[in-house]
């Protein structure tokens, strides 16, 4: 009998899309939907991990045996992760965070009015790389849709936020958003892997198994 590889681990996931108001009844948001978080996080319950799931709008119910706590807007997200943060052994960043959020979302219902609307948008923060920056910072796992270069992309965010692992999956032929099945090519510093393409719950249960190799590897176990 073997213990499950992340027991007595705390997980911290994000999942699904953000939603930035506009006004009262509109908002900005991504076609994300929230299945490849919600399978990593049941996957990492599954490997005997306590796992938090913070999750922007979706269908989808909470996996089994996760906490999962929901939000709409990335500033929300931010919050809720940071205070979920201390004790985490483990971040994996699956969220598709709306990379700008309506400067000023209006009071008031925007009336119709001229033929033409300027929104201003402003940058939202990078939840991922705050996390991988901070002090006394958990394993951290990022996430890349790419459409080309693939390695090249995803090595160059694995540097750039500071990450231990990066998955990337190609969207160029229209997998990984909002699809059942999905193939992952996962980075780190100084090796990769190829995860082939299957279902997002086998799929999960494969990543988070690299995932705790790297961690164990990355804390001398
Ligand atoms: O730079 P890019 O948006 O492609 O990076 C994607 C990775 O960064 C994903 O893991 C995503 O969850 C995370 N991210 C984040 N906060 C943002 C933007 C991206 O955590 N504002």
């Amino acid at each position: 009998f073997e213990a499950p590889r992340l027991a007595g681990r705390r997980v911290l996931v994000t999942a699904g899309p953000t939603r930035e108001p506009v006004d009262p009844v509109r908002y900005i948001t991504n076609r994300s939907s929230g299945r490849m978080g919600h399978a990593v996080a049941a996957a990492a319950a599954l490997a005997g991990a306590r796992v938090t799931l913070v999750s922007g709008p979706v269908t989808l119910e909470a996996p089994a045996g996760v906490e999962r706590l929901m939000v709409e807007t990335a500033a929300q997200m931010q919050e809720t992760v940071m205070a979920h943060l201390p004790g985490a052994d483990i971040f994996i960043a699956t969220a598709a965070v709306a990379d700008y959020r309506v400067a000023q979302p209006a009071q008031q219902k925007i009336k119709k009015q001229g033929d033409t609307l300027d929104l201003q948008l402003v940058k939202n923060p990078d939840i991922l790389a705050l996390v991988a920056a901070s002090g006394d910072r958990p394993f951290s796992v990022g996430f890349a849709a790419e459409t080309d270069s693939l390695e090249e992309h995803a090595r160059a965010k694995l540097e750039n936020k500071r990450l231990d692992m990066i998955a990337a999956n190609d969207v160029s032929g229209g997998q990984g958003f909002d699809v059942d099945d999905n193939a992952l090519r996962v980075f780190w510093r100084d090796g990769d892997c190829s995860l082939p393409r299957q279902s997002k719950v086998t799929l999960a249960r494969a990543l988070v198994q690299v995932i705790a190799d790297r961690f164990q590897m990355a804390r001398g176990q």
